[in-house]
């Protein structure tokens, strides 16, 4: 990966892996070399749910569930996380290791092609993460874009596609190629402000700009009326 593995066991040691089926999952994946977000970056991924208050999320490239895992722990029962995977029997995996975890009732499974299911949804999602073959993140992107309410996010993961976009554009490989450009076209977007975090392989997030429900100010003139200064502790009065 990207950072200094010095710096990435430090962060691991700070966010330690409690829960078995975690834990199983983990296991499975360094088994088989199979690739996952990892702790850290599914810890971001529950933090931006849950600061958002999630309740509809869509993944796109799911495996067998672990980055589900954090988003599907971020919501309650009245949340729902869709898992997308072309392989049916990774889709089956996690369903079984999901409903380990208590929280396959929280989870909507669907085999097949992510960027066409995804049609098949209106939305608006909280949010929308993407984790597919990386040639297809730039049509991901335009998918996942009118999708995703404003105050929501898009994730992205492997944005940095272990450092080779900071290579010479003109020896980027089809994959270098479509994750710089999925950048390039993240950052111009009008309705998107992204940031990139240098967090394992790199993870993109996009706040969704636009309209956002604003909270409602308190009506009362006495709740609107400003604190007496006798009452305010940083204020002292001299006394004449
Ligand atoms: C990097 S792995 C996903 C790992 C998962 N997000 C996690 O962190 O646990 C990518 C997965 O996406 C699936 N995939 C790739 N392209 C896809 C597509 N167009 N639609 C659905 N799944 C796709 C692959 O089968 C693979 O399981």
């Amino acid at each position: 990966m990207i950072t200094d593995p010095r710096i990435e066991a430090y962060l691991l040691d700070l966010a330690p892996t409690h829960d078995a089926v975690q834990a199983d999952m983990e296991r499975l994946a360094a088994t088989r070399g199979f690739p996952i977000v990892g702790p850290l970056v599914g810890r971001l991924l529950m933090q931006v749910a849950r600061s958002v208050g999630a309740r509809d999320i869509f993944e796109m490239g799911s495996g067998f569930g672990y980055s589900t895992l954090f988003f599907a722990r971020a919501m309650d029962d009245s949340g729902r996380v869709v898992h997308t995977d072309l392989d049916p029997k990774l889709s089956a995996e996690a369903r079984q290791l999901l409903g380990r975890a208590g929280l396959a009732s929280r989870v909507t499974f669907e085999v097949g092609d992510a960027l066409e299911v995804i049609t098949r949804y209106a939305g608006p999602f909280d949010v929308v993460f993407i984790d597919v073959e990386k040639v297809d993140y730039p049509a991901a992107l335009d998918l996942a874009r009118v999708r995703v309410r404003p105050g929501g996010f898009i994730i992205t993961d492997n944005v940095l596609w272990r450092g080779k976009v900071a290579d010479a554009p003109e020896t980027y490989d089809a994959e270098t190629r479509a994750v710089d450009a999925y950048n390039r076209s993240a950052f111009a977007a009008p309705d998107l402000l992204t940031t990139i975090l240098p967090l394992r392989d790199g993870v993109a997030l996009h706040y969704k700009t636009g309209e956002t429900p604003r909270r409602t100010r308190p009506s009362s003139p006495r709740l609107m009326a400003p604190t007496p200064r006798s009452l305010h502790p940083s204020i002292t009065i001299k006394k004449k």
